[in-house]
């Protein structure tokens, strides 16, 4: 492990690389920037008087040499099934650390896979540094911390709605794939919202519906609890639609179909204005049993999803520059614990009495 303070962010230029890096200056760190755009990473670099780099995902050399002096990478450039296999493949190479911001759990099952070789590296793999999966991971390991022979985890999120264009993006890319849960600590495809359910959140009915999120994979890392389903909130209009994109999915996986959405997507969607970011809050849940049906649940606040993800993302960066990182493939509870998520101003843990 090289003894630089180096931050790269790829695909700074992006909606959240943004935030990230935004946050990054704020807190007094100049990161290395860089992107497959010369003309918008340019721009970000003059704005904020940093050093840049150009190069696609494909460009191995490039890559390995902008990770040569470099501590870690913040992969922003998603979706990640399409860039983070070859990132790690270079920080392998350079030993330096590697943090993104997935929430795709095949990219964190393949990540998984990479222990092995980042640990004989000396370095730490940490995806899911954003909103998926730094609050929910601390949930579930908190739950579990209540609940030590929990063989059942439901969990589910709900937030202001709106999503960014790379979110949007890599929703579409995998709306052919169904849904997914973990059963007896396997993954096992189901349909997309098989499950439902209706939560009170402060106070008010709301229909949640279940999504292959990231805890998939992660919540069975960090907790060993065989059985995960995860939801988020969605009116049930929405679930209807997802319902008829089950009948559909051949459709979607039709290149043609994908090129289209992500071309209206492009045009059409934009993330959170600055406002909500700041005002709006997410809400989650997570619920635990055990076989004899004991129940524990816990809640969540935290700020907006997107807000956090640059929050969450640049409070694990400061702690690797502190030192404080394990070898290999890790979650955020693996390597610091289900309170890390309470050193974030705003978020407040409460539990379920029932
Ligand atoms: N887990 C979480 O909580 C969380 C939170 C926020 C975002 N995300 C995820 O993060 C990703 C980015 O979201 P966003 O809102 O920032 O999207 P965005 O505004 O579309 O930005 C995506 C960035 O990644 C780059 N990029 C995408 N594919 C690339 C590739 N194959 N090679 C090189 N660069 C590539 C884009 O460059 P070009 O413009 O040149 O294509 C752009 O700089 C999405 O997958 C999203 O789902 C996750």
């Amino acid at each position: 492990m090289n003894s630089s303070h180096k931050i790269v962010i790829y695909g700074a230029y992006g909606y959240t690389g943004k935030l990230i890096l935004e946050e990054a200056i704020r807190k007094g760190y100049r990161p290395t920037i860089a992107g497959r755009n010369p003309k918008k990473t340019g721009e970000l670099a003059k704005k904020y008087d940093l050093e840049y780099a150009v190069f696609s995902i494909e460009q191995h050399q490039e890559l390995k040499k902008v990770l040569t002096d470099a501590l870690m990478i913040i992969n922003c450039a998603g979706p990640f099934v399409y860039t983070a296999e070859k990132i790690i493949s270079a920080c392998l190479a350079t030993q330096t650390h590697y943090l993104d911001i997935t929430g795709e759990w095949q990219v964190f099952e393949w990540i998984r896979k990479q222990d092995e070789a980042a640990r004989k590296a000396n370095i730490m793999l940490l995806p899911g540094t954003g909103f998926d999966v730094v609050p929910s991971d601390c949930l579930a390991s908190y739950a579990k911390s209540h609940m030590e022979d929990a063989t059942h985890l439901e969990m589910g999120f709900i937030g202001v709605g709106q999503m960014s264009r790379g979110t949007a993006s890599t929703m579409v890319e995998n709306l052919d794939s169904g849904g997914m849960i973990r059963q007896d600590g396997i993954l096992k495809e189901v349909e997309n919202a098989q499950y439902s359910r209706v939560k009170y959140i402060q106070g008010k009915a709301r229909n949640f519906a279940s999504i292959p999120w990231g805890d998939i994979s992660t919540a069975w890392f960090s907790t060993g609890i065989p059985n995960i389903v995860v939801y988020t909130g969605m009116p049930p209009r929405r679930m209807s639609m997802l319902k008829l994109i089950n009948k559909l999915k051949w459709l979607f996986r039709k290149s043609l179909i994908k090129s289209f959405l992500k071309r209206y997507i492009d045009k059409n969607v934009e993330g959170p204005d600055q406002l909500t970011r700041k005002t709006e809050k997410s809400h989650l849940w997570a619920e635990v049993r055990n076989k004899d049906g004991k129940f524990f649940e816990a809640n969540l606040i935290t700020p907006e999803s997107y807000y956090l993800s640059a929050i969450t993302t640049v409070l694990v960066a400061e702690k690797i520059l502190l030192g404080q990182w394990k070898a290999g493939f890790q979650t955020p509870s693996t390597v610091y614990g289900s309170d890390l998520i309470m050193e974030v101003e705003g978020v407040e843990r409460s539990i379920v009495s029932n």
